[in-house]
C-alpha cells in the first residue's frame, strides 16, 4: 500500500513538472512571437493634403478605426481582464503614437500590422486593411495627421501567463496579423462606389464581418471568449425580411427590425452605422447576393 502511494506521488510529481514545463515552453514561445521584429518595407503611397481627401479619410477612419481607437481616435482600453491582461488601442492623434509616425510607418501599421519599432501589433486587423486601395489608405493617413493632438498615453499590451498559453494554443485565432499576411502581395483596387454587391464586398472585407459572422457569413464566433454568436447574415438568416431600409436602420440605431438590441460591446454597429446610406445598401446587396445558407452550428 505504502509503495503504491509512493508510486502515485511520483507520477503526480512528474505530471506537475511536465505541466509546468509545457506552460513555461508555451509562455516563452508566445513572448518570442510578440517580441519578434519584422523588417517590412511597405509600398510608399501618396498622402494627400486637400480638404476633400481629409474629409473622405474621416469617413473611412470613422468606419474602420473608431470602433477600437475611440470616436476621437485618442485610444481606448480595448480589452481588460484580470486573468488575461490588458490591451489598449493606442492614441492615433499627433499627441499619441501618431506624432512619431512617418507616412510609411502608417502604411506599415495599417496594411502590415507592424508598429514603427518592427513589433507585430496585437488585434490590429491589418489583414482586412490590406484590401484598402492606395487612395483610401492615403486619405485615412491624411485625416489622422490632420487631427488636433490629444494628450493621452497608453501602455503597451500586457498579457498574463494564462493569456500567453491560450494565445499559443491558438485560442484567440489570428491575433497577430503580421504573421500571416503576405507582405509582398500587390496592392488591391477599390471597385467604383455604387449601391451594388461588388462595392459592398469591398466594405465587408474591410469591416472584417467574417471574423465574427463566419467565413461564409452564415454565423460564427468572435475569438473573444465572452462574445455571443455572430448571427447568419446570408439570405438563410433574418436579413431578407428586413429589406435594405431595415438593415440601414439597425446599423444606425443598434436595434433590429425584430426589436432586438444589438450588444455594442460585441457587435460594432456604431462604426458600421457611420457609413453613408448608399454604402450600407451596398453592404446589404452583397450580403443578399450570398448563397442562402443554414446557420452554422454554435461551435463554429
Ligand atoms: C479591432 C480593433 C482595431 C481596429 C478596428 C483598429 N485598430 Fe489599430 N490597434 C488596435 C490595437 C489593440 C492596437 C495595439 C496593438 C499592440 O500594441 O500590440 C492597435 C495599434 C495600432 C497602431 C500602432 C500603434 C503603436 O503602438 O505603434 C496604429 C498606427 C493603428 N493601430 C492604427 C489603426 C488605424 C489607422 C485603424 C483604422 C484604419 C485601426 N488602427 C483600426 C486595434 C484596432
Ligand atoms: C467583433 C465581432 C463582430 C464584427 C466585426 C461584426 N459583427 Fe455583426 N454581430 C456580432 C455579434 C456578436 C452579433 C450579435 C449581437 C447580439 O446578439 O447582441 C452581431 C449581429 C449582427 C447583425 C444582426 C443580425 C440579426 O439577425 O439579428 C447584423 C445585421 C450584423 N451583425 C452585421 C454585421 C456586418 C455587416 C458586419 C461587418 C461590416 C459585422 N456585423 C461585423 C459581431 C460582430
Amino acid at each position: 500500500m505504502k509503495k503504491a502511494l509512493k508510486w502515485l506521488a511520483g507520477i503526480i510529481t512528474i505530471l506537475v513538472l511536465l505541466g509546468a514545463g509545457t506552460a513555461f515552453y508555451l509562455n516563452n514561445t508566445a513572448q518570442n512571437r510578440l517580441a519578434k521584429k519584422y523588417d517590412v518595407q511597405p509600398k510608399a503611397i501618396a498622402v494627400p493634403t486637400d480638404s476633400s481627401a481629409i474629409a473622405a479619410g474621416q469617413k473611412w477612419a470613422n468606419y474602420l478605426c473608431s470602433g477600437c481607437h475611440g470616436s476621437n481616435f485618442a485610444g481606448t482600453r480595448f480589452f481588460e481582464s484580470p486573468d488575461l491582461g490588458t490591451i489598449f488601442a493606442p492614441n492615433l492623434t499627433p499627441g499619441g503614437v501618431g506624432g512619431a509616425y512617418s507616412d510609411l510607418d502608417w502604411v506599415r501599421a495599417i496594411r502590415h500590422g507592424i508598429a514603427n519599432d518592427g513589433r507585430p501589433l496585437l488585434i490590429m486587423p491589418a489583414k482586412d486593411f490590406q484590401h484598402l486601395s492606395d487612395e483610401h489608405t492615403g486619405q485615412i493617413i491624411a485625416y489622422l495627421k490632420s487631427l488636433a493632438p490629444t494628450e493621452q498615453l497608453w501602455d503597451k499590451p500586457k498579457t498574463t501567463l494564462l493569456c500567453n498559453i491560450l494565445f499559443q494554443t491558438g485560442a484567440f485565432g489570428d491575433a497577430l496579423n503580421a504573421e500571416t499576411i503576405d507582405h509582398s502581395a500587390p496592392p488591391h483596387f477599390a471597385p467604383p462606389r455604387a449601391e451594388n454587391a461588388e462595392y459592398g464586398q469591398y466594405l465587408v472585407r474591410l469591416g472584417g464581418c467574417r471574423a465574427c459572422h463566419g467565413e461564409q457569413l452564415n454565423g460564427g464566433k468572435d475569438p473573444n471568449p465572452e462574445a455571443p454568436m455572430g448571427p447568419n447574415l446570408t439570405p438563410g438568416g433574418n436579413l431578407p425580411a428586413w429589406k435594405a431600409e431595415g438593415f440601414v436602420k439597425a446599423m444606425r440605431t443598434g436595434v433590429t427590425p425584430l426589436g432586438k438590441e444589438l450588444n455594442r460591446k460585441f457587435m460594432p454597429w456604431e462604426p458600421i452605422g457611420k457609413l453613408d446610406d448608399d454604402q450600407l445598401k451596398a453592404v446589404y446587396a452583397y450580403l443578399m447576393s450570398q448563397p442562402q445558407l443554414e446557420t452554422a452550428p454554435a461551435d463554429h
